[in-house]
Formats: structure tokens, C-alpha cells, sequence
């Protein structure tokens, strides 16, 4: 498999919080990669650094930021914003991030090939109304006419999905996507990310709270903790075997151990993710973890816990057992 997004070593500062303290991580070609952890431990940061739309007053490192073999970390802004929407595409958790309520979905979905691809009017109108279509959309034609504000919730993110795959990307991440949505919904928009990812060969990075969804529908996991990566590992391993205290703290607090049910949020781990200033050593979850020794406040060895499962942690690799 071919890596099509190469994180490395990232690191971003916001004003006093270190926000992403040296992540990595790869979407490999036509994978969904899912990013997990609780509230604030640097998920959307890690995403929005991809796409080069970090918050005003960000410092951003990294050892390496490659898109298809490319490094991108030093693309100035007129560069990025030739790949956003172009090659790589993001949609949000609330779609009117993305959507202008002053314009019809048909000039915002045409604007975005008429700008990058130069297609005309008439060539846009019909790739909007081809992918309206794919999303599964009745009536592209009268939906194209209309304002987001005239859209149901699931409406304006199927919206949005199709105005992400205009010009075709090959790699789309998905920011909380369906959180907003309703149960039924929700499952509607993961089976459409889904097929369209099979169809089109998509690489997806999708951030979600909600375990079930990655037990569905990610090939390989990331957990995120205080803005590190603390493990990492395909999907079924990381099921099967967690190594990571907060990884397994994650689906011990799941009700029906092994067993995760959809729609069924990260557990809840007591104590709260703490917010972490620059130049802070040793790790992050420390204060909340069961395990934790002196060693932990030193350098943090990452450790290979089985084949391409990666964990950020000292216990020796496959502790649990003999605990
Ligand atoms: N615009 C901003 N200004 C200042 N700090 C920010 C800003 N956005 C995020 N942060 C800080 O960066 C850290 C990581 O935030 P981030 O939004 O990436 O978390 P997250 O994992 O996406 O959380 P959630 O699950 O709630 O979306 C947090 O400490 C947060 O307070
Ligand atoms: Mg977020």
C-alpha cells in the first residue's frame, strides 16, 4: 500500500498551548484512517495543519508533511490553496463552515472546478448535478438552485461531501462529519463515505468521538492524547489488543467490553485532558493513568507492539498480560 498523506513530527503552538506535540501519521491510498481521542487533545489542529488553515496566531513544525510524495510543509499559501479543494478536500462537522448561505449550492459547487479545473459553466452545472446525484440527492436540479439555509442538516452535509469531491481529491478528511446529524442520518452519510471511497479509491482521515464508527469503518486507528499520537494500529489489533493505558482506558469504558456499539462515544476516563503549555516533558496522561511510574515524567520511548502497531508509552509492549 502506498502512503498518500505523511505526517511527521508534527508541532503546533497556539499562543501558550501546545496544541500538536510531534504527531505522525499516514493515510495510505484508498484507506480510511480514523483519529480518536477526547475533546481537546488536538484532533482538528492535526487537520486543519494538513489543509494549511490553522487558527491566526499558529506556529507549525514538522519533520516532514508529504501529499503524494510531495512535501508540502514549506507550500506558501498560494500553493496550498491550489491543492485545497483540488487534491485534498475537508469537510466539517457543521456543514455552513464550509457553505456560504449568501449563494446557491450550484455557484459554490461550480465556483470550485470553474477556479481550479477552468471548466465552463455548463461543465460544472453538470458535474454538480452528477455528484449531487452520487450523494444521494433527488432533484439535483432544483436542489442546485437553492439556498443552504432551505437544506435539512443531512441534506447540507451530503452537500458539502459533493462539493468535496468536485474535482475529484484523492484524499478527504472528515472533521466529526456526522455528529450533528441524527442517528439514522449519521448512518446514511458513514455508508455513503464508505461506498465512495471504495468507487473512487479515496484516502480518508476521519476525526470521530465514537468508537463504533471506527470499529465499522477504519482500517488502521490513531489514538490522540494531550497532542501526541499514543498509539497506532490497524484496526483489529487495536480492538483486539490495546496497548496504550489511555487506549485501553478508551474501551474499558465502553459498556459491552470487545463488543462497541454504534453510536457509543469515547468512554470516560476519570480527570479531564489536561492543557498543555510549551516545553512540557514526559507524558501527557501521566496524572490520569493507573500505571504510571517516575519514568514517566522522562522521554517517552515509542515502542513497537506488533506488526505496524506503534504505541508511545514505557511499559514494555504487551504489559497487560502479565499484570
Ligand atoms: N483557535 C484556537 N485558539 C487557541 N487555542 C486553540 C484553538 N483551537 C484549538 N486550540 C487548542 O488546541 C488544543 C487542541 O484542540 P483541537 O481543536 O485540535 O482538539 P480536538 O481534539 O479537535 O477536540 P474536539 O474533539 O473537541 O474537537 C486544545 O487545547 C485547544 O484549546
Ligand atoms: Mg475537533
Amino acid at each position: 500500500m502506498s502512503a498518500l498523506l505523511e505526517i511527521e513530527g508534527l508541532r503546533v503552538t497556539i499562543g501558550s498551548t501546545a496544541a500538536v506535540r510531534g504527531a505522525s501519521l499516514v493515510v495510505n491510498k484508498g484507506e480510511t484512517h480514523c483519529l480518536v481521542g477526547e475533546s481537546g487533545c488536538g484532533k482538528s489542529i492535526t487537520a486543519l495543519s494538513v489543509m494549511g488553515l490553522l487558527p491566526r496566531g499558529s506556529r507549525r513544525e514538522t519533520t516532514a508533511l508529504r501529499f503524494a510524495g510531495q512535501e508540502i510543509g514549506r507550500f506558501n499559501e498560494t500553493e496550498m490553496s491550489r491543492l485545497r479543494g483540488d487534491r485534498m478536500a475537508m469537510i466539517f462537522q457543521e456543514p455552513m463552515t464550509s457553505l456560504n448561505p449568501a449563494y446557491t449550492v450550484g455557484s459554490q459547487m461550480t465556483e470550485v472546478l470553474r477556479r481550479h479545473r477552468g471548466a465552463t459553466r455548463a461543465q460544472a452545472v453538470d458535474r454538480a448535478a452528477e455528484l449531487l446525484a452520487r450523494v444521494g440527492i433527488t432533484a439535483p436540479g432544483l436542489r442546485l438552485g437553492q439556498f443552504p439555509h432551505q437544506l435539512s442538516g443531512g441534506l447540507r452535509q451530503r452537500v458539502m461531501i459533493a462539493m468535496a469531491l468536485m474535482c475529484d481529491p484523492e484524499l478527504l478528511i472528515a472533521d466529526e462529519p456526522t455528529t450533528a446529524l441524527d442517528v439514522t442520518v449519521q448512518a446514511q452519510i458513514l455508508r455513503l463515505l464508505a461506498t465512495l471511497q471504495k468507487d473512487l479509491g479515496l484516502g480518508i482521515l476521519l476525526i470521530t468521538h465514537d468508537l463504533g464508527i471506527v470499529a465499522r469503518v477504519a482500517d488502521r486507528v490513531s489514538v490522540m492524547y494531550a497532542g501526541e499520537v499514543v498509539e497506532s494500529a490497524p484496526t483489529a489489533a487495536l480492538f483486539a489488543a490495546p496497548e496504550h493505558p489511555y487506549t485501553r482506558g478508551l474501551l474499558t469504558c465502553v459498556p459491552v467490553p470487545g463488543k462497541v456499539r454504534r453510536d457509543e462515544p469515547l468512554g470516560s476516563i476519570p480527570g479531564v485532558v489536561p492543557r498543555i503549555q510549551p516545553g512540557f516533558t514526559g507524558c501527557g496522561f501521566r496524572d490520569r493513568c493507573a500505571q504510571a511510574t517516575p519514568a514517566c515524567a522522562g522521554a517517552i520511548p515509542h515502542q513497537q507492539a506488533g506488526a505496524d502497531h506503534e504505541t508511545l508509552c514505557v511499559l514494555a509492549p504487551g504489559w497487560k498480560a502479565a499484570a
